[in-house]
């Protein structure tokens, strides 16, 4: 039978499940790939496996919460253990782009109150560069015609050009963040120096968070059609 995407997220997310011990809080990540992770860890739990969950979007709570998996908040728990979740790319030193499921910014501070990120993905995740994949940005929702302008300039300063497109639902109405935010998806094309661009847009008044992680994913479970490849930072 075909190996199917969906197959190999869950054979990823399986194994970042072996990192999990009970006593653990865990940041719960959001995605059709961390949905996986939920569903596998659901099942530990109910076997008796003790760990609370801080979700990274309100879909990832409903479905923690369906399924009985304990959770809590950053506020209960500022220090994580770790946290497991996806990505929409994965390129050199282990950089990221997220956000394709819009919930960037709770994703990095997430990620970030964790003494661990491990990212589960398909093997179809892995590039050489950075940047096919439009870059999520999220922006306050007030000047946002000046903000794209801040955005433009600085990221040219960092050798990025590319169309910014505002997100919008399937419904057509434009997509809102769990915190109330918008998100201007950035064509870049590639993304010669993330950690320049990431400093540079960060820098835009109105941007409040942007889908580069650097630095914090220190471990990426990949599955592809071969078996899994651990790669660590
Ligand atoms: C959510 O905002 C994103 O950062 C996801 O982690 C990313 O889109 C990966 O999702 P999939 O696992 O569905 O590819």
């Amino acid at each position: 039978a075909a190996v199917t995407a969906e197959m190999l997220k869950r054979q990823a997310a399986a194994r970042a499940l072996e990192h999990v011990r009970s006593g653990m809080k865990l940041g719960l990540g959001t995605g059709s790939t961390a949905k996986h992770f939920v569903e596998l860890l659901a099942e530990r739990v109910a076997q008796g496996l003790e760990v609370v969950g801080v979700p990274t979007s309100e879909v990832t709570r409903a479905q923690a919460e369906s399924l009985g998996v304990p959770l809590g908040t950053l506020d209960e728990y500022p220090v994580l253990d770790l946290c497991v979740d996806g990505a929409d790319e994965i390129g050199p030193d282990l950089t990221l782009v997220k956000g394709g499921g819009g919930a960037l910014l709770r994703e990095k501070i997430v990620a970030s109150a964790a003494h661990e990120m491990i990212v589960i993905a398909d093997a179809s995740k892995m590039v050489a560069q950075l940047g096919a994949f439009s870059l999520p940005i999220e922006v306050v929702d007030f000047g946002v015609a000046a903000i794209r302008r801040g955005i433009e300039r600085n990221a040219r300063a960092a050798g990025c050009q590319g169309l910014l497109t505002l997100r919008r639902r399937a419904d057509g109405h434009v997509f809102v963040t769990d915190q109330g935010h918008l998100i201007l998806d950035a064509a870049y094309g590639v993304i010669r120096e993330p950690a320049l661009l990431a400093a540079r847009l960060a820098e835009v008044p109105g941007v409040v968070e942007h889908g580069l992680f650097i630095n914090l994913a220190s471990r990426v479970i990949l599955a592809g059609a071969d078996g899994v490849t651990v790669i660590d930072r």
